[in-house]
């Protein structure tokens, strides 16, 4: 009985407060409940950074990724890969292993992700990813600019599926040195590619239930 008044009471203020406590836009980007880049504004554990005008959001290891886009009817959005420096195949995080989410954030890595590792030491090919002459690394290396720098390294591809951890996309020196991502992956052209990291964000009632409010 108190949990049905609760779960009434939560998912009642939650409507109201999509109504009434969403943030201000970013940039030109609109920052829907529960994100929130301020106090006054949407849910704490939703935080994000409004950067002169760039909407980002911030790592377990404190590395800032631009937010390109938000889906707020699906929870979802897709922050920006880090950059792979200009003539190296080392992505910008790599000193801090890559991206990590804290375990107990509301986001993960959702399952639409396809990752693409670059300058990968052998080992990798002891592992299911597709490491092969098809794999759509290959075409990264071969037809974007920013991935000359890899060409010629050992690349792996796989789907951030729900096998996998979602919370985090690893690189290290001595494993892979680099990665991108591209969403919903099904063209064999580049151009077509969205590169991005999706995320998705559980709804707060849901937080709230599961932390057993
Ligand atoms: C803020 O953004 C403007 C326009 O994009 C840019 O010219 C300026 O250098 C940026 N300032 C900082 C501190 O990043
Ligand atoms: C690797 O990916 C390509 C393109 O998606 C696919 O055609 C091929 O069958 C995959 N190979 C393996 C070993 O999974
Ligand atoms: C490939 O990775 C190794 C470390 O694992 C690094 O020393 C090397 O610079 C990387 N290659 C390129 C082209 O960046
Ligand atoms: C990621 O979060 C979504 C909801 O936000 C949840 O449905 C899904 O189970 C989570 N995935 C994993 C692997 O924890």
């Amino acid at each position: 009985m108190l949990v049905l008044i609760l779960f009434s009471l939560v998912s009642s203020t939650s409507h109201a407060s999509l109504l009434s406590n969403a943030c201000p836009k970013c940039g030109n980007l609109d920052v829907p409940y529960p994100l929130s880049t301020r106090e006054t504004c949407g849910l704490s554990n939703y935080k994000v950074y409004c950067k002169n005008g760039s909407l980002e959001f911030l790592s377990a290891e404190g590395l800032y990724y631009q937010i390109l886009s938000i889906n707020q009817l699906e929870n979802r959005l897709i922050i920006s890969p880090p950059l792979i420096q200009k003539r190296t195949c080392r992505s910008s995080d790599l000193s801090l292993g890559g991206l990590r989410i804290d375990d107990n954030s509301p986001f993960n890595i959702s399952s639409r992700n396809t990752v693409m590792l670059f300058n990968c030491s052998d080992d990798i090919l002891l592992s299911p990813l597709n490491c092969s002459v098809t794999s759509p690394c290959r075409l990264f290396e071969g037809k974007v600019e920013e991935g000359k720098g890899c060409r010629n390294t050992l690349c792996c591809s796989y789907l951030k599926d729900s096998s996998m951890n979602s919370h985090r996309i690893r690189i290290r020196v001595g494993g892979c040195s680099a990665y991108t991502s591209v969403v919903d992956l099904k063209s064999s052209t580049v151009d077509d590619w969205l590169f991005g990291i999706e995320l998705q964000w559980l709804p707060p009632t849901e937080t709230l239930l599961r932390l057993g409010v």
